[in-house]
């Protein structure tokens, strides 16, 4: 399956997936959005894939926003549906089961800001920046930036952020706990696949449930709950018995993902 707007390179079981719309510094169409979907489908589908990377295309930004190039047409009713049909395919990426890195050069702004804000972490190159510039446009964050960001940043300096419209750097993203990781940026990639690899090493199923649970905590629901039921789940798997074996046994765990 190949996708109009993205370049996807499977590789040891990482998935990457390039946002390819370089000249428009990776602007989010609604067919990127359809794309994305897709591609996240594949994800969720495919054995073969253990874990993503997310990126854009060149140099200059991971994603600028949405394409403002399809704003015009936009009133009450599919500006709506606009910013449900973004969310829903955003909630796909955060709820995945694998995880999902975004590796972020450039700009990050906008629905580009949102979506790496979706991905379960975030590595952005030194001279990354970041922001939320709707209100410039008269609009707001579409894609959940006004949810999502209190909830990576806290409360005062999303508001700031997104009232003001102002991009901030890399080194600010890090302090307040927009991004994990800030390396030069012809390491971001190489630290996403450092991190990713971690991951991969460790049982497949506990780490689903683990996003699934910490998920959980910014739900409606009892978060408690989720998590006593995805313990007593990853209790019933091969490789809860593999790891602990492994412990008594003083040797490394051979996790088989099931
Ligand atoms: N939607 C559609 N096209 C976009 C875009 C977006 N969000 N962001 C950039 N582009 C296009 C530009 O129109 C330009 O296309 P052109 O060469 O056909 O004219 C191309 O990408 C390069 O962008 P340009 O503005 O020339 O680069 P720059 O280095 O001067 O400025 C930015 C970079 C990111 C500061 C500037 O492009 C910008 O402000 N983009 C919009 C950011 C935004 O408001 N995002 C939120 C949208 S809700």
């Amino acid at each position: 399956m190949s996708f109009e707007t993205l370049k996807l390179d499977l590789s040891g079981g990482i998935l990457t997936i390039t946002i390819n719309r370089e000249d428009k510094l990776n602007a989010l169409s609604q067919q990127t959005i359809k794309d994305l979907d897709g591609a996240f489908q594949k994800v969720y589908d495919e054995t073969e894939i253990k874990g993503v990377i997310l990126t854009g295309a060149g140099e200059k930004a991971f994603v600028a926003g949405a394409d403002i190039t399809e704003f015009k047409e936009l009133n009450y009713m599919n500006g709506r549906k606009f910013a449900e049909d973004g969310q829903e395919v955003f909630a796909k990426i955060e709820n995945c089961p694998k995880p999902v890195i975004a590796a972020i050069k450039g700009f990050a702004l906008g629905g580009g800001c949102e979506l790496a804000m979706a991905c379960h972490i975030r590595v952005a190159g030194s001279e990354a920046k970041f922001g939320q510039p709707e209100v410039n446009l008269g609009i707001i964050p579409g894609y959940g930036g006004t949810q999502r960001l209190p909830m990576l940043v806290g409360k005062a300096k999303a508001m700031e952020i997104i009232l003001t419209g102002e991009m901030i750097t890399a080194e600010n993203a890090l302090k307040i706990g927009l991004v994990n990781h800030v390396v030069p940026k012809e390491e971001v990639i190489i630290k996403a696949e450092e991190i990713l690899n971690k991951i991969l090493n460790k049982a497949g199923l506990a780490v689903s449930q683990a996003i699934e649970c910490i998920n959980a905590f910014y739900k409606d629901g009892d978060g408690y709950q989720t998590e006593a039921n995805a313990f007593g789940n990853c209790c019933k798997t091969e490789d809860f018995n593999e790891g602990v074996s492994a412990f008594i046994d003083k040797r490394k765990p051979s996790f088989k993902g099931k």
